[in-house]
C-alpha cells in the first residue's frame, strides 16, 4: 500500500466510522422523540425482505399493525421469515418469491399484485447486493445493475401505473449507500458488462448515486400526487450482505457495526411520520436531512435526471415481457 492508498483509506475511516456505525446510532437517538409507530391498515411492500435489514423492516412494520409483504429470491429464508414472524407472535407477514435481477420475474411480480389489486401504501425499495464479480443475467445486463436500480425503477413505476400505489399516503423509501457518495450520476456506468471495465465497488456506488437522482426525479413528477419518496442512509449494519460482500471491513468494524434494528429505524420513522422536505436533493440519515453530496467532484456529471430516466426506459423497452 502507497502513502495516497493509506491517506485515503485514513480519512475515510476518521470520516464515517463513528457517524455511520452503532456510536453515531447511539448518539443521535439521545436526543429523539419517543416515536410509537403505528400501520394499521396499511399494506407494505419491502424487497429484500427476508434478511438483513430488509428483513427487520418487515417484522417490525408487521409487529406495528400493517400487512406486510416481504419480496426476496429464496423461498426457504421466506418460509424462515413466515415461521419466525409466527413464533414471535406477528402477524401479518405474507410472502413472495422474485428474483429482482430479472425484469421479466419482476415484470411476474408486478402482475401478480395487479391482479390481487390491494393497494401498497408503503414501498420499501431495499434490495441491494455489492458483487466482487461480474455476474451477467439471462437478460444480457450486469446482474447487481438490475437488482439495484433497474427493478426499482421497474417496480414503482409498475405499481403507480396501475394505481396501487396512489396518494394521499403511499410512501416510497429508497434505501441506498454511502457508496453513492464517491461516485457521480454517470449512466455510462451503470450497465457494465464487459469484464475488462467492471469493478463490483464502482458498479454499487454508481447505482447508489443513481437511487438517490432517481428519487429526486420521483419527487419532481410522482410528488404532486401525494406520494411521498424518500431515499435514506441506514449507516453500516452487521448483516450478511456486509459479511459476504465486504469482509475485512466487517472484520475490523464489527465490533461496533449497528444491528440490523439500527439501519431499520430511519425507514420505520420516515413511514410512521412522513416528514415534510425540502425541495433540494437530500439523502435521510438517523431521522435527519443530510446532504446528498458530500464531495463537490460528485456534483459534476454530463448527465442529468432526464438521461438517467430515459436509459431506464430503454433497458425496460428492450426486453420481451415475462410469459404469464
Ligand atoms: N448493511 C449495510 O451496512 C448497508 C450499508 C449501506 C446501505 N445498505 C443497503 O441496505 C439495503 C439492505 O442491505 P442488507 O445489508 O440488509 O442486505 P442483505 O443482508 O444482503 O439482505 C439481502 C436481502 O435481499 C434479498 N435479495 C438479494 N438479492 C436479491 C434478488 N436478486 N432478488 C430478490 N431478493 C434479493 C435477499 O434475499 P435472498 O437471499 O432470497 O436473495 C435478502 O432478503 C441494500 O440496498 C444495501 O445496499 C446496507
Amino acid at each position: 500500500m502507497n502513502y495516497q492508498q493509506l491517506k485515503k483509506i485514513v480519512g475515510f475511516y476518521s470520516r464515517f466510522t463513528a457517524s455511520f456505525t452503532q456510536v453515531g446510532y447511539r448518539w443521535r437517538s439521545l436526543s429523539w422523540d419517543k416515536f410509537t409507530p403505528d400501520y394499521h391498515g396499511q399494506h407494505w411492500l419491502v424487497t429484500g425482505g427476508s434478511g438483513g435489514i430488509g428483513r427487520h423492516i418487515v417484522l417490525e412494520a408487521a409487529r406495528a399493525g400493517a400487512t406486510v409483504t416481504a419480496v426476496a429470491r429464496s423461498e426457504s429464508k421466506l418460509g424462515t421469515l413466515r415461521d419466525d414472524a409466527r413464533k414471535a407472535g406477528i402477524a401479518g407477514v405474507e410472502t413472495e418469491c422474485c428474483d429482482f435481477t430479472l425484469q421479466s420475474d419482476t415484470e411476474r411480480l408486478l402482475r401478480r399484485l395487479d391482479a390481487s389489486g390491494r393497494k401498497v401504501d408503503v414501498l420499501v425499495n431495499n434490495v441491494g447486493v455489492l458483487l466482487d464479480d461480474l455476474s451477467v443475467t439471462a437478460e444480457g445486463r450486469e446482474s447487481s445493475f438490475v437488482s439495484n436500480l433497474l427493478s426499482h425503477y421497474q417496480l414503482t413505476e409498475g405499481l403507480i401505473r396501475t394505481g396501487l400505489l396512489a396518494g394521499p399516503r403511499a410512501t416510497v423509501i429508497n434505501m441506498t449507500s454511502g457508496g453513492g457518495y464517491n461516485m457521480p450520476l454517470m449512466v455510462a456506468m451503470l450497465n457494465v458488462t464487459d469484464p475488462a471495465k467492471y469493478n463490483g465497488v464502482f458498479a454499487y456506488g454508481f447505482h447508489k448515486r443513481a437511487q438517490m437522482v432517481l428519487n429526486q426525479h420521483w419527487r419532481d413528477t410522482h410528488g404532486s400526487r401525494g406520494i411521498a419518496f424518500y431515499v435514506m442512509h441506514p449507516g453500516w449494519a452487521d448483516t450478511d450482505g456486509v459479511k459476504r460482500s465486504l469482509p475485512r471491513f466487517r472484520k475490523i468494524l464489527r465490533p461496533i457495526l449497528r444491528d440490523a434494528a439500527a439501519g431499520a429505524d430511519t425507514a420505520l420513522w420516515l413511514a410512521g411520520t412522513r416528514p415534510a422536505q425540502p425541495e433540494h436533493e437530500l439523502v435521510w440519515f438517523d431521522r435527519a436531512i443530510r446532504p446528498a453530496h458530500v464531495y463537490e467532484r460528485t456534483r459534476a456529471t454530463k448527465d442529468t435526471p432526464r438521461s438517467l430516466v430515459a436509459y431506464l426506459e430503454s433497458e425496460l423497452a428492450r426486453q420481451p415481457t415475462a410469459s404469464a
